[in-house]
């Protein structure tokens, strides 16, 4: 097994503090950050195989403000403990989890789209979460709430069992090198958790547009315990109307790629 903590490109872009400590919250870096230096780095717990790669990096002076401004509103910490849906989001309403957001625009789309759903995005990139919070905060959007932090940890530690209607995993970093395969989100351990926090009935909605990765992604769901495939036995599904087609996507389809969805129910 590798282990992550030499793989320089992630000290090389955190800086010490090494990778094997436990970050602050992302509300006492901000409340700590100086002017000059506003390098965020997500939430997580030390693990020795990572589906990403940690970029600290400096943030632009528009990040920062859209840290300062509407963190408090959306952000949510992964020490913070069991996330209370009713409590932050002041209603009952089904709930959609997206892993692994990026810059957030599908996300956003869904949750203007959606207003009666509530949505939590999860994500490491802080220059994603910026953008996200950013233009979210500009538009008013009530319906969501964010965590800068490794997803596996999140739902581990904050997700209630049985209280999603919905888990979303849209094109999750193929780590196409064989040698790097393991560091797939998508592993049979994973689809368990991922059915755990599901309701019987809910669905997680995977699409890929690598080819070995849907492969994999059929494999892995088709063979995982307590799901039902949506499309029948092996098949992928259109589409559905609520997820947007991103532009990489549109590029894709004109040049011929395509975009693998699978949408699998949980059975028990
Ligand atoms: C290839 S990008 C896709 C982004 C977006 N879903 C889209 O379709 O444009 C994958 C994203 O997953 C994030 N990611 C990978 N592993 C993660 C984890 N364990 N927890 C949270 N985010 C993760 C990465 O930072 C990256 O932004």
């Amino acid at each position: 097994m590798t282990d992550f903590s030499n793989d320089s490109s992630v000290d090389a872009a955190v800086g010490k503090p090494s990778i094997m400590e436990v970050p602050a919250s992302v509300s006492e870096q901000v409340a700590n950050a100086s002017d000059d230096n506003f390098a965020l780095r997500p939430e997580y717990k030390p693990k020795s195989i990572r589906s990403y790669v940690i970029r600290a990096g400096r943030m632009t002076q528009g990040q920062k403000k859209a840290f300062l401004s509407y963190w408090p509103k959306y952000g949510t910490s992964l020490f913070d403990g069991q996330f209370n849906l009713i409590e932050r989001f002041g209603r009952e309403a089904p709930t959609v989890l997206e892993i692994g957001f990026g810059m957030g625009a599908s996300l956003l789309t869904m949750a203007e789209q959606e207003p009666e759903k509530n949505f939590i995005g999860i994500e490491v990139h802080p220059p994603g979460v910026g953008h996200l919070i950013n233009e979210a905060g500009a538009k008013g959007v009530d319906n969501l709430k964010v965590y800068m932090a490794d997803a596996i940890d999140v739902l581990d530690d904050c997700i209630a069992d049985a209280s999603l209607d919905r888990l979303q995993l849209y094109f999750p970093d193929p780590w196409h090198k064989k040698k790097h395969n393991k560091r797939r989100i998508l592993q049979p351990e994973f689809a368990q958790t991922v059915r755990k926090k599901l309701k019987v009935g809910g669905v997680f909605h995977l699409a890929t547009d690598w080819e070995h990765y849907a492969d994999q992604m059929m494999e892995v769901m088709s063979a995982a315990p307590g799901y039902e495939n949506k499309a029948g036995e092996f098949h992928y599904s259109a589409r559905p109307d609520y997820r947007p087609i991103t532009k990489f996507e549109m590029r894709g389809e004109r040049l011929g790629h395509g975009v693998w969805d699978l949408l699998f129910e949980r059975q028990d």
